[in-house]
């Protein structure tokens, strides 16, 4: 708990926290748990039946042609002279922490790398394309501050072929949880919800000194399923909120905590993690599919972002928490344990959802993962590190300053999650 405690309390980030009784008895049955992931790269190689049809080209703008289904997931960073899609000192919607660009990190190599899957090719990012794909349609992200930095990661992206226009901002701005952009040139609209667990819940606060998250896994966070009918691509990204401190309802009654307060049972309450996760992915998935069925007529893809690991050595606040300056090769880290559980867990859910739909003949209703655990895991070199406040370094003293090694530079490897999302909407489905 010492070297990100800190870090995360100021950022409601991922502890790497001890496996808690319970969840080391889980390590046995996790790794026969590992075998039936060969499964499901199966499945996740097959071709999916449907999904969002692409609009009709226009004889002016040649799309680029569907490839065949492919396993991203895995494969390797190579170099790339090209460079990024981006300049993070010119795009608007970079929250200043992960504008890495602006805040002058020295060394740039971390943004000539290309991710090559194992098996097949990752195009370069192409926006004419993504923005024709979603032309009168909303995407929606939806969950904590990764889905904010991915989302923001494609912001920028598109924004180099066409300006987009803010149209909604939440009253509470500095926080940006809620925002809404519309590319007048496609009427294509990308939102932005803040739901950390997908469900409700009421937050910690430092302020107040309350420690623990409260989370209802039987109810929905209002504030982004409501809009669900505007909704055409849905991307979840979450599970960072579910390593801190967290008290866990069902049916209003405590179910379970994780890292529990004084006043309940430690030995009797503690309930980890990953339950609670698969719980709340699982309840959030469902109710997408049941609205979706009162709601027939709409296409609708709903993906979800796989877990990403943080990359902190040593202490949080050592100028050199995340130093690194390249990428790792393949087989140089291994995965940590929780890391490859919250993944498969949100593979598991997808496919068992998947089946669900497909069982009961819900139309037009499709789920994918955007499973970059993998690629992200090598790339120690692509968080913000110190440089999530401008010029750290500035006023003399290289010992004691924050780092970010959790959240991604944009642009940096961010940008190759939204590679593999727009390869899912361009499936021949
Ligand atoms: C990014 O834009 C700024 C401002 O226009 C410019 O000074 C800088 O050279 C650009 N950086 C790159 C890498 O193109
Ligand atoms: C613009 O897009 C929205 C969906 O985001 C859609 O409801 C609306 O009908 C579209 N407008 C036009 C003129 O097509
Ligand atoms: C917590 O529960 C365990 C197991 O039921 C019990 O042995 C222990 O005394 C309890 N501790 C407290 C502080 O109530």
């Amino acid at each position: 708990m010492t070297m990100k405690a800190a870090f995360q309390q100021n950022h409601h980030l991922n502890v790497n926290v001890n496996p808690s009784p319970r969840t080391r008895k889980v390590v046995t049955y996790a790794l026969y748990a590992l075998i039936p992931l060969a499964l499901l790269h199966y499945y996740l190689l097959l071709p999916y039946p449907n999904a969002i049809p692409i609009p009709a080209a226009s004889p002016s703008q040649p799309q680029p042609q569907p490839l065949p289904p492919c396993d991203y997931s895995s494969g390797q960073w190579i170099p790339d002279h090209r460079g990024p899609l981006y300049n993070g000192t010119t795009c608007h919607t970079i929250k200043d922490n992960q504008n890495c660009m602006a805040h002058r990190r020295p060394d740039t190599a971390y943004l000539f790398w290309r991710w090559r899957p194992a098996a097949c090719t990752l195009p370069r990012f192409d926006p004419s394309s993504f923005l024709h794909i979603i032309t009168n349609r909303h995407v929606a992200f939806v969950g904590d501050s990764m889905a904010r930095n991915q989302a923001e990661s494609l912001m920028c992206l598109l924004a180099t072929a066409s300006p987009p226009e803010l149209v909604y901002r939440d009253r509470d701005s500095a926080e940006n949880r809620y925002r809404r952009w519309v590319f007048r040139s496609h009427n294509a609209t990308v939102s932005i919800y803040w739901s950390p667990f997908l469900v409700k819940r009421i937050e910690k606060s430092e302020k107040t000194g309350i420690r623990h998250n409260r989370v209802f896994l039987d109810a929905l966070d209002e504030r982004w399923i409501d809009d669900l009918q505007s909704m055409d691509v849905i991307l979840f990204s979450l599970g960072h909120w579910f390593l801190i401190p967290g008290i866990y309802y069902e049916k209003d009654q405590i179910i379970g905590c994780h890292v529990c307060p004084p006043e309940l049972n430690r030995t009797e309450m503690e309930i980890g993690f990953f339950d609670v996760f698969r719980k709340a992915v699982r309840a959030t998935l469902e109710e997408v599919r049941r609205r979706h069925v009162e709601d027939a007529r709409r296409e609708r893809l709903v993906a979800v972002t796989t877990f990403t690991q943080a990359h902190f050595e040593g202490d949080w606040d050592k100028a050199g928490s995340c130093a690194k300056t390249e990428p790792y090769e393949d087989g140089e880290v291994q995965m940590e344990y929780t890391t490859a559980r919250m993944r498969t867990t949100v593979l598991r859910e997808l496919e068992r959802i998947r089946m669900a739909a497909h069982g009961s003949r819900v139309n037009g209703l499709h789920f994918q993962a955007v499973d970059v655990t993998r690629l992200a895991m090598l790339r120690p070199d692509g968080h913000p590190g110190p440089y999530m406040y401008p010029d750290p370094f500035g006023s003399g003293s290289r010992d004691r300053v924050q780092n970010d090694c959790v959240h991604w530079c944009m642009p940096g490897p961010v940008d190759t999650f939204n590679e593999i999302f727009w390869q899912l909407l361009l499936l021949p489905h």
